[in-house]
């Protein structure tokens, strides 16, 4: 059976959910749900789905997986909340909560449900932004430490039709809409986060039909320090009149620079120290084609006829995907919390003045039922001088993963234990590796692949040029071989060889074998805190009694 999905707010937004079901195999809409009574019948009747005014009464039913919540701003997380603890996952419109108590509530909550929770944030696919994203990830910007995202849309008439923008769009000062414009910018600076916020505005320039003073400044600015010392920085207006021009994105990177469009007729322009010459600034399309992600070129045909240039369908298929294959959503609980708290605190800000103020880590929220971060290990660059030789025993070859391997590699990682990766997310992963740092360990006799590792150039915060060991996999038949050793050695070796200095892997606490081996390669754990040594201390001894 396909995903049962529920759509909330089916009578609005709700409906461009469902309309690109039709074009997603295996999911389909089993129930509808709007307290609209008009046009319910006619949600329901477009796909054949059981309507409900109630999300309790649709849940009570049982007729559905998945939920897709679409109704205005201040009904999402307590609906978000309600979905996970009946046990279904959420998809839930931006953004994901309307004040700090609700983001705790949340977090919680989803951190307690066996359910996936994602948000929707569908500006995350416009074509430039996944090519910023990639190019970001390939290393091409150098570390990148300032970027603007404005989310400009003029909606006084929208206001009258949908009253509670009134309210909590246009009715209090600050950044009350920020992931469109803070959730690209969010991906391009990985594993950053917001800090600490500081916002002013414009003033009061805007009256309603009934002549009332728009409650909010027309246009605000807030400023977002990062956790990486760089600066961000976010306008919002839904106020001002100005020909539509609604989005506007800069970056700026070491070694490279990127300014959106601002309106029909522009192009995007890029410069980049490894491809334009000095003083040239080069036409985005020129440059971001070899960087598009397989998997997302392979769906434009479909995800264009989709709203938002694609983006609707993009982030349902991502959420479809995710709970399929058992792995986090792209915007999962604590991304959704790091595009939507900065805006609540910027709120606070406002009102106290334009004082900067630190912005909670949803993560900080934790032994609260939430989950923990990865376990983290280096190699110590005093091992540099002699890295690890890769062996593997008489009847197995060691060599690079081949074009068309796509789902053997599939079926290893299933076998290995990480849940299946699609064709499409293996050919991502191979375009993620390094060039000649995808190994594999071939079994001679049945050519079968029986082993994986790849490297790959991954910074964050903590590792601003770091490379990473990634995705360490090997076919439990044949444990006992050194073959998770063979293919850990190669890549650690390749690393080293490229120059990485700063050479690192995640791991969770429960992968003693694994961890036992980077052990005895010569892999150290990071420890960087109490917690850490606490985790770290649990993983030793386990290691010590055999466990
Ligand atoms: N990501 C985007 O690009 C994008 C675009 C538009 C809207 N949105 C978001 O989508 C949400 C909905 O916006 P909209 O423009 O469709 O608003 P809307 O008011 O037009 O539609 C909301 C629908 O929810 C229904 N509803 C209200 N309360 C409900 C409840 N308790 N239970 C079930 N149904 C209920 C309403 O009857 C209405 O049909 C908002 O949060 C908005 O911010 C996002």
């Amino acid at each position: 059976m396909g995903l049962r999905l529920g759509v909330v707010g089916a009578c609005g937004r709700g409906g461009s959910f469902s309309a690109v079901c039709r074009a997603l195999p295996g999911v389909e809409v089993t129930a509808v749900c709007d307290t609209n009574e008009t046009d319910l019948p006619r949600a329901a009747q477009e796909h054949g789905a059981v309507a409900f005014t109630d999300l309790g009464a649709m849940l009570a039913a049982s007729i559905v997986d998945a939920v897709v919540i679409a109704t205005p701003m201040p009904c999402h997380a307590s609906q978000a909340i309600q979905a996970l603890e009946a046990g279904v996952h959420v998809l839930s419109e931006v953004p994901a909560a309307v004040s700090l108590d609700e983001c705790r509530a949340l977090t919680l909550a989803a951190g307690r449900s066996q359910a996936l929770y994602a948000m929707a944030e569908n500006y995350l696919y416009s074509p430039q932004n996944v090519a910023i994203r990639a190019m970001v990830r390939a290393g091409v910007f150098g570390q990148v430490y300032y970027a603007e995202g404005e989310y400009l849309h003029e909606l006084k008439q929208l206001n009258e039709a949908t009253p509670w923008r009134r309210r909590w769009q246009t009715g209090i000062d600050g950044n009350t809409y920020p992931t469109h414009s803070l959730g690209p910018i969010m991906q391009w600076m990985p594993g950053d986060r917001v800090e600490s916020v500081s916002c002013a505005g414009s003033g009061r320039r805007h009256r309603d039909p009934r002549g009332a003073t728009y409650e909010n400044q027309a246009s605000t600015v807030t400023l977002c320090r990062m956790r990486s010392g760089g600066l961000v920085k976010l306008r919002l207006d839904m106020l001002s009149d100005r020909p539509h021009a609604m989005t506007n994105y800069q970056l700026q990177g070491m070694d490279g620079a990127y300014e959106s469009a601002r309106s029909a007729g522009e192009r995007d322009r890029i410069w980049l120290r490894s491809a334009c010459a000095d003083g040239e600034w080069r036409d985005l399309a020129d440059l971001a084609p070899e960087h598009y992600p397989a998997g997302w070129l392979q769906a434009q045909e479909e995800a264009r006829k989709a709203g938002h240039g694609g983006g609707d369908y993009y982030t349902l298929a991502d959420f479809v995907e995710a709970i399929r294959d058992g792995r986090p959503a792209e915007i999962g609980i604590h991304e959704a919390m790091d595009m939507t708290i900065p805006g609540l605190v910027s709120q606070a800000s406002i009102a106290q003045g334009s004082v900067w103020l630190s912005v909670p880590d949803s993560r900080s929220w934790i032994g609260e039922g939430v989950a923990m971060p990865q376990l983290r290990m280096r190699y110590p660059e005093w091992r540099h001088s002699s890295p690890p030789e890769p062996c593997v025993p008489p009847g197995y070859i060691l060599r690079q993963i081949r074009p068309g391997e796509e789902e053997a590699y599939g079926a290893l990682m299933e076998c290995a234990g990480f849940g299946g990766v699609s064709p499409d997310a293996a050919l991502d992963r191979v375009r993620r590796a390094l060039p000649g740092a995808f190994f594999v360990v071939e079994h001679e006799p049945t050519g079968a692949m029986v082993a994986t590792a790849f490297g790959s150039h991954a910074p964050t915060v903590s590792h601003p040029n770091g490379g990473a060991l990634d995705w360490v996999a090997a076919d439990p038949l044949h444990s006992g071989r050194g073959l998770g050793r063979a293919v850990t050695a190669a890549v650690t070796r390749l690393l080293v060889q490229r120059g990485y200095r700063d050479i690192y892997l995640l791991t969770d606490d429960w992968r003693l074998p694994a961890i036992a081996c980077y052990l005895q390669l010569g892999w150290e754990p990071i420890i960087d805190g109490p917690q850490m040594r606490e985790r770290w201390g649990a993983v030793q001894a386990s290691l010590r009694a055999g466990r």
